[in-house]
C-alpha cells in the first residue's frame, strides 16, 4: 500500500515546538511519508526551533516581513501555498493552533480539496477581539477541518456545543510531549546571564509579553508594574527574552531597560526557555505555550490577560487571571514574591494539559481516518 503523505504547515514559534514532536512521530510511522512546509510567518524564533528539534522543512514560503500586517500574512501564506500543495501532493494538511499561518494553511487545503487535521482544537473565549486575531482563525479553522485534535476533555466540550462531534479526538497538548524532551537537570545555557543567576537565594520572575491585543496602553501597563515589581523587590531577579516584534521591543526598552535587577535578553531557544522555567519562582505571561507548561513544570503562572483560553490550570489553581491592571498586576506578584503561604498554594506540578503521547494519539487518529488502524483513546487528565 502507498505510504500517506501527511504535510504539516506552520510558521511561528509555538507552532513550531508544538508541530515538531508530531512531525517526528509521523515520520517514524511506516505507513506515513510526513511532510513539513513552513511559512516562516517567524524568520529567526522559527529557524532556532527547527535548529532545537533537527528539522529541516521540504517547503519555505520565507514570507517574513518587519511590522508585517495580518493580510500581508495570510495573503502571501495562501498564495505560497499554491505551489508548495501542488509539489508535494499532501493526502492531508495539519495545521496548529490560531496563528496567521495556521488559518491561511487551513483556507488553502481548502482551495486544493485537501483533508485538514486541527491540531490544539476547540480552544475559545468567545471574544472576537480577544485574543485577536486568534480567537476568530480558530473558528475558522474549525469550520474547515476534518479531524480536531483537542488537547483537553473541555476542549471537546466546546466544539460540541458548536455542534462539531465527528473525527474529535481528545489527544492532551503536544507541547507536554515537546517539554519531555527538552528539559534536563542541569541544563547549561548558552546566554551567560543565565548561569551566573543566583537560583538558590533570589527569586528568578520570568517574564513574556507579545499579544496583539495588549499592544498600546495595556502593554505600557503591565511594562511599567513590571518595572515596579522588580523596583521594589531587592530579592527578585526578573528575567524577559523579549519577542523580536518591533512593538514589544520598543515597550519593553522603554520601561525595563535601565533597571539593575532585570535582565532584558534575546528569544531563548525553545530548550533553554524550558530549562529556564524549570529554575525559576514565578512566570507573568501573555503567552499560551506558556500558561500550559509552567503547570507541568510546577510553577506558578500569572496570566497578563483579560481572559484565557486555558481555563484548566486556572480551575486546577495553579494559574491565575492578573489582568492587564497595573494595580492588580503588582499586588498579585507582591503576594506570591511575600506569603510563602500563598506561593505554596499555587506552586504543584498538575498536568490538565497532557501526558506527554499527544503526537502518539494523533498519528493513530489519522491512521484510523484512512482505515489503516483502530480508533485511539482519549487523553484523561
Ligand atoms: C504571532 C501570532 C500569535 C502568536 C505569536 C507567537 C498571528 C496573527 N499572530 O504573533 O498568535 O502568539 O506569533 O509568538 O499569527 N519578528 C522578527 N523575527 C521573528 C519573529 C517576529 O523579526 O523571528 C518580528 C517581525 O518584525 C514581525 C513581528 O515580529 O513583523 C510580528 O510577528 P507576527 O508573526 O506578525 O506577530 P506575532 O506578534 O509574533
Ligand atoms: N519560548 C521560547 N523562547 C522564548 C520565549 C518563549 O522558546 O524566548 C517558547 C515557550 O516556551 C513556548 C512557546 O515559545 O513553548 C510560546 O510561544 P509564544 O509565547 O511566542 O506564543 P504563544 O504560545 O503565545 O502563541
Amino acid at each position: 500500500m502507498e505510504q500517506l503523505r501527511i504535510m504539516s504547515v506552520f510558521g511561528t514559534r509555538p507552532e513550531a515546538i508544538k508541530m515538531a514532536p508530531l512531525v517526528k512521530e509521523l515520520a517514524g510511522r511506516a505507513e506515513i511519508a510526513s511532510l513539513c512546509c513552513v511559512t516562516a510567518q517567524h524568520r529567526e524564533m522559527l529557524d532556532s526551533v527547527l535548529e532545537v528539534f533537527d528539522l529541516k522543512p521540504d517547503w519555505d514560503l520565507d514570507i517574513m516581513t518587519p511590522q508585517q500586517t495580518l493580510s500581508t500574512i495570510t495573503s502571501k501564506c495562501l498564495l505560497g501555498m499554491d505551489e508548495a500543495v501542488d509539489k508535494l501532493r499532501p493526502d492531508m494538511i495539519l495545521v496548529h493552533g490560531d496563528t496567521s499561518t495556521t488559518f491561511a494553511g487551513a483556507l488553502s487545503a481548502f482551495y486544493h480539496k485537501v483533508p485538514v487535521g486541527h491540531v490544539e482544537a476547540g480552544l475559545r473565549t468567545y471574544d472576537k477581539y480577544s485574543p485577536y486575531p486568534e480567537e476568530m482563525n480558530r473558528k475558522l479553522v474549525t469550520a474547515i477541518a476534518d479531524l480536531y485534535f483537542c488537547p483537553t476533555e473541555n476542549n471537546r466540550e466546546n466544539l460540541r456545543r458548536e455542534g462539531v462531534t465527528e473525527g474529535v479526538f481528545v489527544t492532551g497538548n503536544t507541547v507536554i510531549d515537546a517539554l519531555h524532551t527538552t528539559v534536563r537537570p542541569g541544563c547549561r545555557f548558552s546566554t551567560e546571564i543565565l548561569n551566573a543567576l543566583p537560583y538558590d537565594s533570589k527569586k528568578i520572575l520570568l517574564v513574556t509579553c507579545h499579544r496583539r491585543e495588549n499592544y498600546g496602553q495595556p502593554m505600557e501597563d503591565i511594562m511599567a508594574a513590571l518595572a515596579h515589581i522588580a523596583r521594589s523587590h531587592d530579592g527578585v531577579e526578573l528575567v524577559y527574552p523579549v519577542h523580536l516584534s518591533p512593538v514589544v521591543q520598543a515597550c519593553a526598552k522603554k520601561h525595563l531597560g535601565d533597571i539593575p535587577n532585570v535582565h532584558l535578553i534575546p528569544p531563548l531557544a525553545a530548550d533553554e526557555m524550558h530549562n529556564l522555567m524549570a529554575r525559576c519562582f514565578l512566570v507573568l505571561t501573555d503567552s499560551g505555550g506558556l500558561q500550559e507548561e509552567a503547570p507541568a513544570l510546577g510553577k506558578p503562572v500569572l496570566v497578563l490577560r483579560r481572559e484565557t483560553e486555558r481555563p484548566e490550570a486556572v480551575a486546577a489553581g495553579t494559574a491565575k487571571l492578573a489582568g492587564v491592571a497595573y494595580a492588580d498586576i503588582v499586588s498579585m506578584a507582591h503576594q506570591l514574591i511575600t506569603d510563602p503561604a500563598a506561593y505554596a498554594a499555587m506552586a504543584h506540578a498538575v498536568n490538565p494539559y497532557g501526558d506527554g503521547l499527544a503526537c502518539r494519539r494523533i498519528a493513530d487518529a489519522i491512521l484510523w481516518h484512512f482505515g489503516r488502524g483502530p480508533r485511539p483513546g482519549d487523553f484523561t487528565a
